[in-house]
């Protein structure tokens, strides 16, 4: 320590015996600080278009968001294509192909917890009488859609592809009665065969 330049930059009041020093802040300091107050400035002029770069920060938002829905498909169209009619699901259901499809996509990628004979492990039996969402093809449809998130269903229309939701769907409807082995207990309320198609339970 140079006491000499210390002694120096003592300021000339004192309170209570207390002094301070006058030390300036580093230059580097400074500057960091004045181009920062600067950029900030620019940044905030930049939403009007012509005065910074491009459009503007909200116009080059706009751009990229368009260009991500060109790229990954609209979010709001993707949302109503979840929701399928009844009809749509049971005709899908009539068709062995996509029944088959459908059972392939069960095997792969909700066998481990609902188990490939669908009894039921993780997640519940859906070959029994009773569901937690509803029994109706368009809720089943919407369940495996949407998921469950919070009790650990995943919601599937966001890793597959909206036939493959449709697939799984119509596969599930065809699990009723197969009575499989060592089946998980029944979850949810009761469903009749006859209510099955037209009325909504929790
Ligand atoms: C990580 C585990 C997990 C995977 C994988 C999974 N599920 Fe589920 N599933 C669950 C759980 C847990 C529930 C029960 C949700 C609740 O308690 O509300 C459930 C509920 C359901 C229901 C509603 C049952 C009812 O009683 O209403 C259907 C239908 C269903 N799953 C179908 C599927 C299909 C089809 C797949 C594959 C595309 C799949 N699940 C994959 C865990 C899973």
């Amino acid at each position: 320590m140079n006491d000499r330049r210390d002694e120096d930059r003592l300021l000339e009041h004192e309170y209570d015996g207390i002094r301070e020093y006058d030390n300036p802040l580093p230059r580097w300091w400074l500057i960091i600080l004045w181009v920062s107050v600067a950029w900030g400035v620019l940044y905030c002029i930049n939403i009007i278009p012509g005065l910074g770069s491009g459009a503007g920060r909200i116009g080059n938002y706009e751009r990229d968001m368009a260009a991500a829905r060109e790229k990954f498909g609209d979010p709001q169209a993707a949302a109503q294509a979840n929701t399928v009619d009844d009809a749509t699901v049971l005709a899908a259901a009539s068709d062995p192909l996509t029944l088959k499809a459908g059972q392939q996509v069960f095997v792969t990628y909700c066998a481990s917890c609902h188990r490939e004979d669908a009894g039921g492990n993780i997640g519940p039996n859906l070959t029994d009488d009773y569901w937690i969402h509803g029994a109706k093809p368009s809720l089943i449809h919407g369940t495996i859609a949407n998921g469950v998130l919070d009790k650990g269903m995943p919601a599937w229309s966001a890793v597959l592809k909206p036939e493959q939701v449709l697939e799984a769907a119509a596969y599930v409807t065809t699990l009723h009665d197969t009575h499989p082995k060592d089946p998980k207990e029944p979850q949810g309320v009761k469903v009749e065969e006859s209510e099955e198609s037209n009325e909504k339970h929790e």
